[in-house]
């Protein structure tokens, strides 16, 4: 798996697996639980390392339960998951302490890969402390990477003024229908890692055309393309598949690279 090195000199793999609709009755985010975690354990044996999770998607355990299940060492997988700006779980240090704490037990581990705060928190003070707690999950070694997650460039200005550790990542929607290009020129400029999640959603029926035509010339599909397109800009994907085949595609994307036509054709499609 190809990686990339975080501004904090952590490497990240450039493909990892997103989670959201795993362990859910119907594959629906909202679904009911249903501990069945097959599309997981399906991934991480077609070589999937990368595990996105959060506090939100109430799967937390799941998730940890399969990944120590697989009998694959901690060390080899890279797992992220996210703490929400709800008041019950950064309403005071105590309460974020006791939020990451729960990540911890809930994903079977002694430390975290990445945490990001999931969605921008509009009071600064709360926002100042919510980092300041993950700062010192980052010192104790519980935690080794900290990013940010739905941050526009302002938000992310005003935690690069107060932070002693800074952010390295930052997970945003990226996909032909919202590129986020301004944004991710940013981020690069700034040595923080874009993520992007949806990164194959939102695909007009026009645009899977164009993206096909692309991608027959270099025997893949759609998907693959708009995939090779991301991270050849080194931004990090996490597709998310609860279909093996689809799984084993999304991985399938070093043996390739897009010209420069190719890539201005979909950075403007
Ligand atoms: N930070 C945030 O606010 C945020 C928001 C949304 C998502 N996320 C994270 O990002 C992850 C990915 O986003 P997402 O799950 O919303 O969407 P996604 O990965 O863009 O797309 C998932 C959909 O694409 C289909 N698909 C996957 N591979 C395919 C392929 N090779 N060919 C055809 N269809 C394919 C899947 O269906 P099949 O199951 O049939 O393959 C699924 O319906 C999430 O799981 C979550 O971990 C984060």
């Amino acid at each position: 798996m190809q990686m990339i090195t975080l501004a904090n000199g952590v490497d990240i793999p450039v493909v990892g697996t997103g989670t959201n609709t795993y362990g859910k009755a119907d594959n629906q985010y909202n679904g009911a639980l249903t501990n069945d975690f097959s599309s997981l354990k399906s991934a991480i044996q077609t070589g999937y390392r990368l595990i996105d999770t959060a506090i939100s998607y109430r799967n937390e355990e799941g998730v940890g339960a399969t990944i120590f299940e697989s009998g694959i060492p901690r060390e080899e997988f890279f797992i992220t998951t996210k703490i929400p700006s709800d008041e019950a779980y950064i309403g005071s240090k105590k309460v974020i302490n006791q939020t990451i704490q729960n990540s911890l037990k809930n994903l079977q581990t002694d430390y975290i890969d990445l945490y990001l705060i999931h969605h921008p928190i509009e009071d600064d003070e709360k926002l100042k402390q919510t980092w300041e707690v993950l700062e010192s999950f980052v010192d104790n070694g519980k935690i080794k990477s900290i990013g940010v997650s739905n941050f526009t460039i302002d938000m992310l200005e005003k935690v690069r003024n107060f932070a002693r550790i800074q952010p390295v990542v930052n997970q945003i929607e990226s996909n032909p229908h919202t590129w986020n290009h301004e944004l991710i020129d940013y981020l690069t400029s700034k040595n923080i890692v874009p993520e992007a999640w949806g990164p194959l959603s939102k695909v007009t029926q026009e645009q899977m055309e164009t993206l096909n035509k692309i991608a027959e010339n270099y025997g893949k599909n759609w998907g693959q393309v708009l995939l090779r397109y991301q991270i050849q800009r080194g931004v990090v994907v996490i597709p998310k598949s609860h279909n093996k085949e689809h799984q084993t595609a999304n991985l399938e994307l070093f043996d390739f690279e897009l010209t420069k036509e190719d890539q201005f054709i979909i950075e403007t499609l």
